[in-house]
């Protein structure tokens, strides 16, 4: 018997309510907690349905609706407005003794007797902003504007950009609010920061129209939040932190005040309303805990998904703040622990041209060795012929040098004072490809100079490199060295092609016959195996044993590894997710039409085209089949998941011994469980590993089950 569905008995208003109320549910799982429930097809479905009942009912549609984070943009700039209480800056400590001091000073301007807490915070690399909420229809708090921190006093009006920051609610319900203990209007204060794959993604993008790159997230990000086209602020992912919680303008005098006792419980109460809080946050009793904070925070540095440049350290009742009051432009009861800059001055030697994956020549800096940041930086990238004609830089000049997490290190200027003389050799790009000699080409409209010999070998070199690494198909042992050697290049070899790539003078032919010729080949047992590999240097039978052990495992890789392992240009860790959660296989793609790949979201024009333009090469098509010979992945797993965890929910943290983090959350998906990014009364269980943080101590706090990684393997049986 056929049903009407349920919802149509609702009137239109309960059915638009519904379906906003489930948007920012989904919303919140995806962008706050990083736990998402619905696929992107899913959420797509529901927000078109949205949009459809609020297209035929335009009288019922709000301002706060899911569908209206893109919406109208400012014509002439941004207006100025006034902040409630003044956006100030921090002190900064570099050292243990400036930190210990701080200390003193605030205990010394406190009463003997009183025991301080601290909570410690990291300091992102962002710029912050002040979000005001107000009361809305039934008792919900609704978006009013997001200023930015301007001089201190008066900020700009960028509401309509923040609106398109996913982790930043347009409405937060009367039952969260509650929840949360909040009055429908407050302010919320917080740093934006471009997470580091945007950063990239978006340099990538800018480098490819021959537009100077960001010289680092920061500068990105505080160059987007002022964009005046608040759909591309929308596809940059910008995320906001909060960490203040303020009272709302019409508090009078008191507007801009903490609006609980403390700072721990505001940043509670900013988690419970649903506002993303940074989860490495910490209350401690003593300066020894902090400092213990501040080497975990430098120690994970590298590793988070956004650029941090140091910890802030704030007193945590209120009451103890407002005795401590401010000194000039800053609180007594916080300071900033900076890490060590990121930057330094050294000079340029000559320049390197690299040669890509893709054919693309790199212009690389080769620097005098210099430190920043706990390393020693050699080299440096150029991008493009247009980005030095940008920096206007000359071999022999002096350059600041920038290094962010895990990027190439960049250079942002040329140092043109007095002290620093400049250089006088030109740059002068080669005509010809350093590695086989073919002429390079600059097609119209690219700004890059391109090697178009498909066989090339250092294109072949970058293949492989790319396909072994940890984000791809994940083959410990096949580094650079390796894959050099299988290309048919001593070690000698390789280590001068690293250091010198000579622009009118290809590189040697390499020594030996190559093992390898595609990427194929590592699969074929007749070219790689222990024979061909200890002939080697420096291969004895543990490694060489090692290596085939890798590459037989890298067989299990799941199908959005392997699309990401063929190299298809602008098809990224996210777009090729996106490919085999539609597709399902590649047999699907490689039938499917641009017109289909454009259906999945996230897949533009450009890339469609170059998916399809891949798998209509024959050649690609060649290699494919030979992949799919030796027993490559070439479905998904997702379509036929196992059922040992079904209904249980898992929490990660820290560092495994043996499965990355990406791993482990895809084992437990297809064994059917969930992973989810924070720990409440409904986790089952928390897998920890080395240094697990805060996550640890709330899965001990609530009870739940803690498991190392032997314990999860276990249940995954
Ligand atoms: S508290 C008066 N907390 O650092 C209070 N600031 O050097 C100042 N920042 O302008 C803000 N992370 O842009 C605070 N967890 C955090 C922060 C943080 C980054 C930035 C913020 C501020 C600057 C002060």
């Amino acid at each position: 018997m056929a049903h009407e569905s349920p919802n149509r008995a609702l009137s239109p208003q309960q059915r638009i309510d519904a379906l906003r109320e489930e948007l920012r549910h989904h919303e919140y799982l995806y962008y706050v907690q990083d736990a998402p429930e619905w696929t992107d097809a899913q959420y797509d479905a529901r927000m078109n349905q949205l949009r459809a009942l609020e297209g035929e009912h335009p009288e019922l549609l709000t301002s706060d609706s899911p569908t209206q984070r893109v919406g109208g943009k400012p014509k002439e700039g941004f207006s100025k407005v006034a902040h409630s209480r003044p956006m100030l800056s921090l002190d900064n400590a570099y050292n243990e003794d400036e930190l210990r001091a701080w200390a003193e000073r605030v205990v010394g301007g406190l009463a003997l007797a009183e025991s301080v807490r601290y909570v410690c915070e990291l300091k992102l690399d962002g710029l912050s902003l002040a979000l005001q909420y107000e009361a809305g229809a039934r008792g919900v708090a609704t978006l009013k504007t997001g200023v930015t921190r301007g001089d201190g006093t008066i900020g700009e009006d960028v509401t309509s950009n923040v609106r398109t920051i996913r982790s930043v609610p347009l409405h937060v319900s009367a039952k969260k609010l509650e929840q949360a203990g909040l009055p429908a209007e407050f302010e919320v204060r917080g740093e934006v920061v471009l997470p580091q794959k945007a950063f990239e993604r978006m340099n990538e993008d800018r480098v490819a129209q021959g537009l100077a790159p960001a010289a680092n997230p920061r500068n990105a990000a505080a160059g987007t939040i002022r964009t005046l086209e608040p759909n591309i602020v929308a596809q940059r992912r910008l995320e906001l932190f909060a960490y203040f919680l303020l009272r709302g303008a019409s508090a009078g005098e008191a507007a801009g005040e903490p609006l609980l006792a403390s700072q721990s419980a505001s940043l509670q109460a900013l988690r419970d309303a649903g506002f993303l809080v940074n989860p490495h946050a910490k209350t401690v009793d003593s300066i020894d805990e902090v400092l213990k904070f501040i080497a975990e925070a430098d120690a994970m540095r590298d590793n988070l998904p956004y650029e941090i440049d140091g910890v802030v350290i704030k007193v945590d009742a209120i009451s103890q703040q407002k005795r401590l009051g401010f000194t000039g432009k800053a609180p007594r009861w916080a300071i900033a622990y900076k890490f060590p800059a990121r930057a330094g001055i050294t000079k340029l030697e000559g320049v390197l041209f690299q040669v890509g994956r893709t054919g693309k020549v790199t212009p690389v800096a080769a620097l005098a060795p210099v430190f920043i940041g706990g390393t020693t930086v050699t080299r440096a990238t150029l991008h493009n012929p247009d980005e030095v004609v940008r920096l206007g830089v000359r071999i022999g000049d002096f350059v600041s040098v920038e290094r962010g997490g895990d990027v190439i290190p960049k250079i942002t200027e040329v140092v043109t004072d007095a002290k620093h003389p400049r250089g006088e050799t030109e740059i002068v790009f080669p005509t010809h490809c350093p590695r086989c000699g073919e002429e390079l080409v600059r097609e119209p409209g690219e700004v890059d100079l391109r090697c178009v010999n498909v066989s090339c070998p250092a294109r072949l070199e970058e293949e492989l490199r790319h396909f072994a690494s940890r984000g791809v198909m994940n083959i410990e042992g096949l580094g650079e060295a390796m894959v050099a050697q299988l290309l048919g290049h001593t070690l000698e070899e390789q280590a001068e092609h690293a250091v010198e790539a000579p622009a009118e003078d290809p590189a040697e032919e390499p020594t030996r016959k190559a093992l390898v010729h595609s990427i194929a080949d590592l699969y074929d047992s007749q070219k790689v195996n222990r024979e061909t590999l200890l002939t080697l240097e420096r291969v004895g039978e543990k490694t060489a044993d090692a290596l085939l052990e890798q590459i037989e495992r890298s067989k299990k890789q799941p199908l959005q590894r392997v699309l990401l392992g063929l190299g298809i240009r602008h098809v990224g860790e996210r777009t090729a997710q996106a490919l085999a959660e539609e597709f399902g296989s590649i047999d699907a793609l490689i039938v499917a039409t641009e017109e289909e790949l454009t259906r999945v979201n996230d897949i533009g024009p450009k890339v469609a085209a170059t998916v399809r333009e891949f798998f209509s090469n024959e050649r690609n098509l060649a290699l494919v089949e030979r992949l799919r010979g030796y027993g490559l992945t070439f479905t998904a797993e997702r379509k036929v998941r196992g059922t040992a965890l079904t209904g249980l929910t898992f929490v990660l943290t820290g560092t495994l011994p043996t499965l990355t983090r990406d791993e482990a959350k895809e084992r437990i998906e297809a064994a059917g469980g969930k992973v989810s990014g924070s720990v409440s009364k409904k986790t089952d269980y928390v897998v920890a590993g080395e240094e697990a943080g805060s996550k640890l101590e709330k899965a001990q706090q609530l009870g739940v089950a803690v498991v190392d990684e032997a314990g999860l393997l276990v249940l995954l049986g």
